[in-house]
């Protein structure tokens, strides 16, 4: 009996020991891999994944001939004589871009919308009266909000904090005692409160509705750092971000440095090759070097990822002497800002008309077409043999290599949650000339790896193609001459904890089968 006793007792034990493992097996393959640090929130996920869209500058500069006009004209100037914001958002959406930036009221501080804080509108000019006497809409951040929408692209609104029309600093001679002339309240100094007029301006926007009844939805807000006078006016940003969250919580908070997401630190659309998600300062502390906010700051407290902006053109604003860039020289912006990891908003400026020229229009197709025939060269498919240094947990189903071919943004690549190095390889089942690689982290768990390379068998043996340093959301590689191999791999060389990829593709094409 006592044998038998002991015996049960045993299986008992064992039988119990069993089920821990089992459980424990189960919560361990189940919980995925732990946030490293800072990560970005799913509205900058979605952000990240715009990639491409438009910036309209568009305003009385446009007929005045200027970049920065110091708010001498009356509203009178603005005078679109074919207004067509279809034809924008139109053009937007066919050249692949994800959504336009309006400026709703550049440095000037002539508002574009229908609003009362300030008379200085364009609702006030003799264009808007005559469209609002035809039954027409007048509110151009209105009429432009309501093309985005129908045409399935973003809506965002840039509305500057630098605002002359208010700063005493600047001389506004040609207003004097006309209606336009209104108290000069931006600065510290000055009677009156610029952050309150901000403030409203920002309400009035965030919370306006389209000609149908509907809220607009605005998916960017475009806080400008940039100031030309001596002028000092303290923002309140925690005012305009909780204005901003309140009404629009899926919109991206774009500034100089912050909250959401900052600038790249140029005016050229491109960044450097090493480019880190995260910084450490926000907008009210010191100004990063235009060097510093390209590179970010590796690990740093807040995941403000960069956003190159560029211009088609010379200017911000359309002026007929001006041509524009070449697709070429799109491809190649496209390449160092895309390409690294930060998101292209190209600014493409309406003329007097109040439409895109059709120069443009060509130029950004061709774009596209130059892009799409680079892009839709995707050689690795679902599928693929692969082999790994390692998989989290031994489970291949949740975290091996085929998860980097099945287009899921998802679902990644891992290995042992101990190890920061590793590599997969993939047998791509016949022979293929490949010049370029697309590579992308799982960001949604934080940006790891700080150095990677891509290696490919030539004549029996690997051999290194690319040497990288960081990868972030999304990372294109470009060959300098294709070589012709049937089998890649991915080694992370550097990580500051265990690298998650949750895509790697090839472009390419196919030599020879077998
Ligand atoms: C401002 O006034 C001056 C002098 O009258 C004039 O030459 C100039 O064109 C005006 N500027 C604008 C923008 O109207
Ligand atoms: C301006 O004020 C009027 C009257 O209070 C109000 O009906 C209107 O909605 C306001 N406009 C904006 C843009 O807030
Ligand atoms: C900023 O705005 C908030 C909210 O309106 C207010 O509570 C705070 O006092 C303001 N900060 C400054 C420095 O004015
Ligand atoms: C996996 O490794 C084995 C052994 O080295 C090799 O024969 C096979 O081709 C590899 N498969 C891939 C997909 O690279
Ligand atoms: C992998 O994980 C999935 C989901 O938890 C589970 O169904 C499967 O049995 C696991 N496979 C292995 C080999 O552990
Ligand atoms: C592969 O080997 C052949 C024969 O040795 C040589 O001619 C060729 O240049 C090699 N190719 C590469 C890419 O190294």
């Amino acid at each position: 009996m006592a044998r038998v006793r002991t015996a049960s007792a045993s299986r008992w034990i064992s039988l119990l020991v069993n089920i821990a493992c089992w459980l424990s097996a189960v919560v361990y393959a189940q919980a995925p891999p732990a946030a490293y640090l800072r990560t970005p929130t799913p509205q900058q996920l979605e952000w990240h994944q715009l990639e491409y869209y438009a910036f309209v500058h568009f305003g009385p500069n446009t007929f005045t001939n200027e970049e920065w006009g110091v708010s001498q004209s009356t509203p009178d100037v603005f005078n679109p004589t074919a207004l067509d914001t279809d034809q924008w958002a139109k053009s937007f959406a066919d050249a692949g871009m994800a959504g336009m930036i309006l400026t709703a009221k550049h440095h000037d501080g002539m508002a574009l919308w229908s609003t009362n804080s300030t008379t200085y509108q364009i609702g006030n000019g003799k264009w808007a009266k005559d469209r609002v006497s035809e039954g027409l809409g007048a509110d151009v951040v209105q009429l432009a909000a309501a093309s985005a929408k129908k045409y399935g692209i973003k809506f965002g609104i840039y509305l500057s904090p630098w605002d002359i029309h208010r700063d005493p600093a600047m001389p506004k001679p040609n207003l004097t005692s006309t209606i336009y002339d209104e108290p000069q309240i931006f600065g510290d100094d000055t009677p009156g409160d610029y952050n309150e007029l901000y403030a409203q301006q920002l309400t009035e926007l965030v919370t306006m509705q389209l000609d149908d009844g509907s809220p607009i939805q605005v998916s960017e807000l475009w806080l400008d750092g940039n100031s030309g006078s001596d002028t000092v006016q303290t923002f309140n940003w925690t005012d305009f971000r909780n204005i901003i969250r309140e009404y629009q919580p899926d919109a991206i908070m774009w500034g100089h440095q912050g909250v959401d997401a900052r600038w790249v630190g140029n005016e050229d659309g491109v960044t450097v090759v090493t480019n880190w998600h995260c910084i450490s300062r926000t907008q009210d502390e010191t100004h990063y070097s235009g060097e510093e906010l390209q590179t970010g700051v590796r690990d740093g407290s807040y995941w403000t990822p960069a956003e190159a902006d560029a211009r088609i053109r010379d200017g911000w604003f359309y002026h007929s002497t001006e041509n524009p860039k070449t697709a070429d020289a799109l491809m190649s912006m496209y390449l160092q800002s895309v390409g690294r990891s930060v998101n292209l908003l190209l600014d493409v400026p309406p003329d007097t008309t109040g439409q895109i020229v059709q120069s443009d229009l060509d130029v950004l197709l061709q774009f596209k077409a130059q892009r799409d025939a680079f892009l839709n060269r995707a050689l690795l498919t679902p599928g693929l043999g692969t082999n790994t240094s390692s998989v989290r947990s031994g489970n291949s189903t949740l975290y091996g290599p085929a998860n980097v071919l099945d287009g899921d943004i998802n679902t990644f690549w891992a290995i042992d949650d101990e190890d920061t190095t590793g590599w997969f390889e993939i047998d791509l089942g016949g022979t293929y000339s490949i010049d370029a690689f697309i590579t992308q982290e799982h960001i949604a768990l934080g940006q790891r790896i700080g150095g990677y390379t891509i290696d490919g068998v030539v004549n029996g043996t690997y051999k290194t193609l690319i040497t990288g340093t960081s990868i972030g959301y999304k990372r294109i590689d470009r060959l300098s001459a294709p070589i012709e191999t049937r089998r890649l791999r991915l080694r992370v060389t550097q990580a500051n904890a265990t690298p998650l990829i949750n895509s790697f593709q090839a472009l390419g094409v196919q030599k020879s089968s077998a």
